[in-house]
């Protein structure tokens, strides 16, 4: 059993990344940014609470955002752990993981930092496109898509989020710096962070992400329940 933070900037390439990991690993990732969109696209009461915050490029308040979580991991897909993308994002949300994971007799193993310029993921967010239908992450320049404007995975169409307009890309990279930022100190602090170059290409970025979450692996091999496909 494994639970894996994933942590960046805005367009950092956690979900490229989270997608990649979750497929070696054969465990969910689990997205906020995901959820919240479908629950606005649902217009779940969910969905209608969060989208003033997405839209202009703020948290959802952190109250919302765990109980979704604790909700989600409840599920039994869950129990052999989960690659979390964008969550926790403050300190009172990581503290409330903690408390969710205890209460599951788990706990978050390695918290990967996914570390690049302001500058690269200001180019990484404009030239974006995501899958309606699948969520999947293309980028015109360096992952682009073999049909244009049509997903290689599922076939849907391609679309550029709301949120990233380039006022709310601003707005999204101050509130890392001023609200998520600080939990590099605080899971520094804990002895399970590890930096990852992620200005490099994708595949460079997901060997160092495998090396490192390899290297848990073995340090803890009793908390690892191999024979349904993960790979050490
Ligand atoms: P969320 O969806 O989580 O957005 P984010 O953190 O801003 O991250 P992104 O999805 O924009 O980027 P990413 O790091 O996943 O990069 P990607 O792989 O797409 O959150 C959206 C909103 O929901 C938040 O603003 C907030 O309102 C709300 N929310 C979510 N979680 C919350 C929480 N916990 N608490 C409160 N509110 C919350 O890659 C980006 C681009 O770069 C793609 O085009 C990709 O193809 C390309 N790319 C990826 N890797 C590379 C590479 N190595 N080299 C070149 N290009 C690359």
């Amino acid at each position: 059993m494994v639970d894996i933070v994933l942590l960046g900037v805005p367009g950092a390439g956690k979900g490229t990344q989270c997608e990649l990991l979750a497929k070696w690993l054969s465990l969910p990732c689990i997205a906020t940014g995901e959820l919240f969109r479908a629950a606005v696209e649902e217009q779940t009461e969910l969905g209608l609470r969060a989208e003033s915050y997405i839209d202009k490029g703020e948290l959802v308040p952190d109250e919302i955002t765990v109980r979704m979580m604790a909700e989600r991991l409840a599920r039994a897909e869950c129990a052999q752990g989960v690659i979390f993308d964008g969550f926790p994002r403050t300190v009172a949300q990581a503290e409330a993981l903690n408390t969710i994971l205890g209460d599951l007799g788990r706990q978050v193993d390695v918290v990967l930092h996914v570390a690049v310029s302001q500058s690269s993921v200001l180019m990484r967010l404009s030239g974006r496109w995501i899958c309606r239908r699948c969520g999947r992450a293309y980028h015109q320049l360096y992952n682009s898509e073999e049909v244009l404007g049509i997903c290689d995975v599922c076939g849907g169409q391609l679309h550029q989020r709301d949120d990233d307009r380039p006022e709310t890309q601003r707005r999204r990279l101050e509130v890392f710096l001023e609200l998520t930022a600080p939990l590099l100190e605080f899971y520094r602090t804990s002895g399970i962070l590890v930096e990852i170059d992620g200005e490099q290409d994708v595949a460079a970025v997901h060997r160092d992400l495998r090396q490192a979450i390899a290297a848990i692996l073995v340090e803890e091999p009793e908390s690892w329940l191999p024979g349904s496909g993960h790979a050490a």
